[in-house]
C-alpha cells in the first residue's frame, strides 16, 4: 500500500472502530412501486425510499422514459448552453413553473447542484447566509461554499433568526436557506414565520421543498403551498424530481429574472451535462399522474398516519411528523443499527440513521411511506416492532 493509501486505511478503521462506517445492500429486484425488494437473498418489504408516490415504476412513466430515448438517444450529449437543451427540458420547465405557480423553472442533473447553484448566485464575501441547523447537507454544503458568512440557527427557531437578521441590519445580502419537509425527522418548517422574518429583514429566502413536493399542499405542490405562500414570501423553490416524482433531477422556480440570473452565472448548470432527455420526458407523464391521480398522496400520508397512530399505541418514541418521514428516535447509534438488523430479519428494510447526519445521540430509525404500501403492510411493519419491544431491543427512554 502507498503511504497515501496508509492514511486512507487508518481512517477507515477509525471509522469502523467508531461504528460509523456504511456499507450499500445491493437490490436484485424492485417490485411494486419498489415497496417489494429482494435484496441480499431476502424478499423484503421496503419503508426506506422516497418514491412516496410509487411513480418510478409506473407504466406510463416507464414507457415515457423509453419512448424518448428511442427517440432522442440517451445522453443528452452536452450542457445546456451547448447543445444538450431540447424539447423535452424545455416544456418540462414551463410545465413546472406552473405546477408550483412560479413565473419560471430552470431544470438541474440533481438537488444538490440545484442548492449550489442558488447559494453561490446568491451570496458571496462579505455576504449572510442564515440556515436552520437542521437542514440538508447540500443546504449546508452549499451555504459553507458561498464564502459568505455562514451561521445556523436552531432548528426551526424563527425568533433566533429574527435576532440574527436584526443584528445584520443594514448589511448587504443575506440568504436564509430551510428544508420544507426536514430530511431527517419529517416535520415541516415554521414556512409562514420563516416568510414574514425575511421579508421584514430584505432576506432572500429559499425554501428546499424535495420531501414535500408532490406530497403537501392542495395540488401536490408541496410545501409552500400547503402554507398559501407565494412567490413574494419565499421567492426561491428548489424541488427534487427523484423523490415523490420517481423520476431524477431537479429544478429551482422564482421569478424571471432569478431564472435567467441562475442559468448566466450558475457553475452547475452551466458546467455540467444536461439531464437525459428521457428523464424530462418522464418527468412531465410524473407531473401529469400527480395532477389527475390525488389518491396517491392522499394514500401516502393515510399509510404514515396509520404508522404514527400504531407507534404511539406500542408507547415507542414517534418524533413529531405528519409526513410520509416518520422517525423513531433510538438514542445509541449501536442500538439503532441493531433494530434495523433486526427488522431486516424479519423482513422490513428500514434504514438507521446516525451522526454525522443526525446530531449525536439522537440516531433513528428513519420509516418512509409510499402509494404502494397497503394497510396491511403497515400493520405488519408494527407487529414486527411490537415484537421487537416485546424482546427488550427498544431501549428506554431516558429520564428528561
Ligand atoms: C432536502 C433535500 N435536498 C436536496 C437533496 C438532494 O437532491 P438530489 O438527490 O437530487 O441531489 C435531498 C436528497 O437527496 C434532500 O433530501
Amino acid at each position: 500500500m502507498s503511504r497515501a493509501d496508509d492514511t486512507l486505511a487508518a481512517g477507515l478503521a477509525e471509522l469502523a472502530a467508531a461504528g460509523r462506517s456504511r456499507r450499500r445492500r445491493t437490490v436484485a429486484a424492485r417490485q411494486h412501486g419498489g415497496v417489494r425488494v429482494s435484496v441480499e437473498g431476502r424478499e423484503c418489504i421496503a419503508f426506506c425510499s422516497n418514491d412516496y408516490l410509487a411513480l418510478a415504476d409506473h407504466p406510463r412513466v416507464v414507457e415515457a422514459f423509453c419512448a424518448a430515448a428511442r427517440r432522442w438517444g440517451v445522453g443528452s450529449g452536452a450542457s445546456h448552453l451547448v447543445s444538450g437543451h431540447d424539447t423535452e427540458h424545455a416544456t418540462l420547465e414551463e410545465e413546472l413553473a406552473e405546477f408550483v405557480a412560479r413565473p419560471r423553472a430552470l431544470l438541474f442533473s440533481t438537488g444538490y447542484m440545484a442548492n449550489l447553484a442558488v447559494a453561490t448566485v446568491l451570496a458571496g464575501r462579505g455576504d449572510h447566509v442564515l440556515e436552520d441547523r437542521l437542514n440538508h447537507a447540500s443546504l449546508l454544503d452549499a451555504g459553507l461554499a458561498t464564502g459568505a458568512r455562514f451561521a445556523r440557527f436552531r432548528h426551526g427557531d424563527v425568533v433566533a433568526l429574527q435576532g440574527r437578521l436584526a443584528r445584520l441590519e443594514g448589511q448587504t445580502r443575506k440568504l436564509v436557506m430551510s428544508d420544507g419537509v426536514f430530511s431527517m425527522d419529517g416535520d415541516v418548517a415554521p414556512l409562514r414565520e420563516l416568510a414574514d422574518a425575511c421579508r421584514h429583514s430584505g432576506a432572500q429566502l429559499l425554501v428546499d421543498d424535495a420531501h414535500g413536493f408532490g406530497v403537501l399542499g392542495a395540488t401536490g405542490a408541496g410545501s409552500v403551498q400547503e402554507a398559501q405562500l407565494g412567490l413574494v414570501d419565499v421567492p426561491i423553490l428548489m424541488c427534487t424530481l427523484g423523490k415523490a416524482a420517481g423520476t431524477f433531477g431537479a429544478f429551482v422556480a422564482g421569478s424571471a429574472t432569478l431564472i435567467e440570473t441562475l442559468l448566466q452565472r450558475a457553475r452547475t448548470y452551466i458546467y455540467t451535462t444536461a439531464l437525459p432527455p428521457a428523464v424530462a420526458a418522464a418527468s412531465r407523464v410524473s407531473l401529469q399522474l400527480m395532477r389527475d391521480e390525488p389518491w396517491r398522496r392522499t394514500r401516502t400520508l393515510e399509510n404514515a398516519a396509520r404508522f404514527r397512530a400504531g407507534v404511539a399505541a406500542l408507547g415507542l418514541r414517534a418524533m413529531p411528523s405528519r409526513t410520509p418521514i416518520q422517525p423513531l428516535l433510538v438514542g445509541a447509534e449501536a442500538a439503532a443499527v441493531a433494530l434495523s438488523e433486526a427488522l431486516f430479519e424479519l423482513g422490513f428494510w428500514v434504514p438507521a440513521i446516525r451522526p454525522p447526519t443526525v446530531p449525536a445521540g439522537t440516531s433513528r430509525l428513519r420509516f418512509t411511506f409510499s402509494a404502494a404500501h397497503s394497510a396491511e403492510d403497515v400493520d405488519r411493519l408494527l407487529d414486527a416492532l411490537a415484537l421487537l419491544r416485546q424482546r427488550g431491543s427498544f431501549p428506554e427512554p431516558e429520564a428528561p
